[in-house]
Formats: C-alpha cells, sequence, structure tokens
C-alpha cells in the first residue's frame, strides 16, 4: 500500500525543488513498502538511511535556493530543517536499537512532514519568487 501519493497540491512550481521533494516521497513510500512486507531490519535501516540522505542534501539545496532567491524567512526555514534533521535521526536511531519494526509514529512523521512543510512552510518561498537567471 502506498503510504503518499504525489498530487498537484504538494506541487510547488519550482521545479528543482519539486523533483527532489517527488525523489523523498518515493523514498518514503519505499519503506513503507518494504516495512508492510516485513522487510529484514537491515533492508529497511538502508532504506531509512538513504531518506535521511535525500533529506539531508534536499534541505541543503532548498536553503542555496532560498538564499538565490533572497527570501527573507530563510533562517527560520533553515532551523525547521535543522529540528527535522535532528527528528529524522531520532527516529533512525530508535529503529536500530528497536525489534526491527518501523513504528507508527515514523510514518505519522513523514506524513505530517509533507502536509504540515511542504504544503505549508515550503510553500512560502515558491510565492515569494523565482530565482534571476543569469
Ligand atoms: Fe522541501
Ligand atoms: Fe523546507
Amino acid at each position: 500500500m502506498t503510504l503518499l501519493s504525489w498530487n498537484d497540491s504538494l506541487s510547488l512550481g519550482v521545479d528543482a525543488m519539486d523533483a527532489e521533494h517527488k525523489e523523498l516521497v518515493a523514498a518514503m513510500n519505499r519503506i513503507h513498502e518494504l516495512a508492510g512486507k516485513k522487510a529484514d531490519k537491515a533492508t529497511l535501516d538502508v532504506a531509512i538511511q538513504r531518506l535521511a540522505k535525500l533529506t539531508a542534501k534536499h534541505f541543503a539545496d532548498e536553503e542555496k535556493h532560498m538564499a538565490a532567491i533572497g527570501y527573507p524567512d530563510a533562517k527560520r526555514h533553515g532551523y525547521i530543517h535543522q529540528d527535522m534533521l535532528q527528528k529524522i535521526a531520532a527516529h533512525h536511531e530508535a529503529f536500530q536499537k528497536g525489534d526491527g519494526t518501523v513504528p507508527k509514529a515514523f510514518f505519522d512523521f513523514l506524513v505530517h512532514w509533507l502536509c504540515a512543510h511542504i504544503k505549508g512552510i515550503d510553500r512560502k518561498y515558491a510565492d515569494h519568487g523565482a530565482p534571476t537567471r543569469v
């Protein structure tokens, strides 16, 4: 079963960021799919690690994008990213210490991320404007 489906309400109209968000959604769905199939702990661990890496890269790229467009609230957005990276790391660590099942709280966190972060917080920089082309 798919955890999250991409739909137009998630699209920001910033192509590079939309492409990375889609990658994140696919990585989240992969974890959910593996958990549904009762994949072994090592396989799930690799999938969670992949999501964590993609997330770190995405946040760095997004922060560069916000700087490029002169988005005034970039600093606060960056702090929210740092907090989310810590939460992902905490969920990952809890998984590694656990019995190999992915807790529902982890999936709830991922769903909340898409609903609240992309649709709410990321939307604000998208509305601010496109980067100046050189
Ligand atoms: Fe984002
Ligand atoms: Fe963001």
